[in-house]
């Protein structure tokens, strides 16, 4: 089974939660970043689970990755890493595939319902990957109105993705999820 975790992460956070979600999951699943995740390494993918920030409610855009740029809103006053391409430009360019779905996105508002998570897996959807699961929010700490101090994942939350991703793979290996 080929099972590829794709993250677009500023400040590390979603690619950490990928990872632990990859791990969870077993040999069978890859973390890797945008950018990594071309055509041809993402050609034939059995299931696609995708992650992203929430940034202003939604998959981070132009503008907010500029704003993050600018302000330095990592923890320490960080840089972003902005060398991977966007999620919503990926799933853009995410050719035709026939596999399932299943998305995630990291919040310093665990209560909000609106997020990046839900329309990841919409795009998803959109590229014939048929949905697995309800989409998922994993926490990061941080100011809950100006994420100027944010970046750190919240306790617990690496073994939360660890335990998602083998339920994933539970639902997966059931025949009726296929
Ligand atoms: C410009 C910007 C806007 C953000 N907007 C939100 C938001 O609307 N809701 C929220 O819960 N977190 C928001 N955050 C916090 C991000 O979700 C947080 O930076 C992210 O989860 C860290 O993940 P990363 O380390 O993978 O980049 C925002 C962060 C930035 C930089």
């Amino acid at each position: 089974m080929k099972v590829v975790v794709v993250y677009e992460s500023l400040w590390g956070s979603t690619a950490a939660v990928a990872r632990a979600i990859a791990e969870g999951f077993g040999a069978d699943a890859r973390a890797m970043s945008t950018a990594e995740a071309s055509a041809d390494v993402i050609i034939g993918a059995d299931l696609i689970i995708a992650g992203a920030p929430v940034h202003s409610l939604n998959m981070p855009s132009e503008q907010t990755r500029e704003w993050a740029r600018v302000g330095h809103m990592g923890p320490g006053g960080a840089p972003p890493d902005l060398s991977h391409p966007m999620m919503r430009t990926w799933l853009e360019d995410l050719p035709k595939g026939t596999g399932r779905a299943a998305a995630f996105d990291t919040r310093v508002k665990p209560w909000y319902g609106w997020g990046a998570a839900s329309k990841i897996l919409a795009g998803l959807r959109q590229a014939g990957y048929a949905p697995l699961a309800r989409p998922r929010g994993f926490h990061v700490t941080g100011h809950p109105v100006l994420p100027r101090t944010n970046g750190v994942l919240a306790n617990g939350e690496v073994e939360r993705a660890r335990r998602w991703g083998a339920e994933l793979a539970q639902t997966m290996a059931h025949p009726a999820a296929r």
